[in-house]
């Protein structure tokens, strides 16, 4: 039986675009429904507690709304929460990310690799974790880079002002040798041609979400969750920030013209639409 249901994603904002245009290149015939928290934005420089707190709550949502899976379109999220959240929500399969150290490591000819992130994933178990399965033998030069969140969610500008946040946190990575850069935080794939720009042909940039939306693809198959492919699938976006600034960036990242965005609110812990479109499909 076909599963018709949406798929439920999340990110502080508009970083796991990244992953949903893998998601819908892949599994064109899934609903998505997608919540940006940005009432919250960023995650990055606050406490485990509170961003544990947030994804826990936007899940609740997600699960309100219907959705079949869940994926946590976000690194610091996952950092934060990944663990918790299977814990909280046992009955529903949560697909999760972490920074892709492993095929860094295994492609790197200089043994040197750059990961940038942010501060709350950099500061994690999950990271020093990864670091410590799979980057054995090599060098990691991880960074954290809070800037980069903000300009990517200010649509990726490549004017001089941001190339010259750029330069200065791709300098350090340079200068130790990387010939591989892992983008340990969704909102940074957005700024690909700006990184690339600084740090030379010879980087490997290496960004996690064709993996996510395979393994998205993957569970839902295991599961039996997947929907036939009939063309009724649909996407929303919500947004705990400003609906049209969420437009805006749909039409400068992923050239959405039309974009389904919706509003939401915090009241409390909960996450409650602003008006009455839902459930999705
Ligand atoms: N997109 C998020 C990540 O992957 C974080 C951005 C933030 O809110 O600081 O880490």
């Amino acid at each position: 039986m076909p599963d018709p249901r949406p798929i439920g994603m999340l990110d502080s904002g508009i970083g796991g675009l990244s992953v949903l245009r893998e998601v819908r290149r892949l599994l064109p015939g899934e609903s998505i429904l997608y919540v940006a928290d940005e009432g919250h934005l960023p995650y990055g420089p606050r406490p485990r507690e509170e961003i544990r707190a947030f994804v826990c709550d936007t899940i609740r949502f997600l699960l309100e709304q219907r959705c079949k899976l869940i994926v946590i379109a976000c690194n610091t999220a996952n950092a934060a929460a990944l663990h918790y959240a299977r814990e909280h929500f046992p009955d529903v399969p949560i697909v999760g990310m972490e920074p892709a150290i492993k095929p860094a490591a295994e492609q790197t000819q200089t043994g040197v690799i750059g990961v940038i992130m942010t501060s709350a994933t950099y500061q994690s178990e999950l990271f020093a974790s990864v670091v410590d399965r799979f980057a054995q033998g090599i060098r990691v030069e991880a960074l954290a880079c809070p800037e980069l969140v903000m300009l990517a969610e200010q649509g990726a500008p490549d004017t001089p002002e941001a190339q010259a946040i750029i330069a200065q946190y791709m300098e350090p990575l340079k200068a130790a040798g990387i010939d591989q850069l892992v983008l340990g935080c969704t909102h940074f794939p957005f700024l690909t041609p700006q990184l690339q720009a600084q740090l030379g042909p010879a980087v490997t940039i290496i960004d996690p979400a064709p993996a996510v939306a395979r393994q998205v693809s993957r569970v839902l198959e295991q599961r039996h969750l997947s929907n036939a492919p009939d063309g009724s699938a649909s996407v929303r976006y919500v947004t705990s920030g400003d609906p049209d600034h969420l437009r805006r960036l749909l039409n400068q990242l992923l050239g959405e013209q039309h974009a389904d965005v919706g509003a939401a609110r915090w009241a409390g812990h909960r996450l409650v639409t602003v008006e009455d479109k839902f459930p999705l499909g």
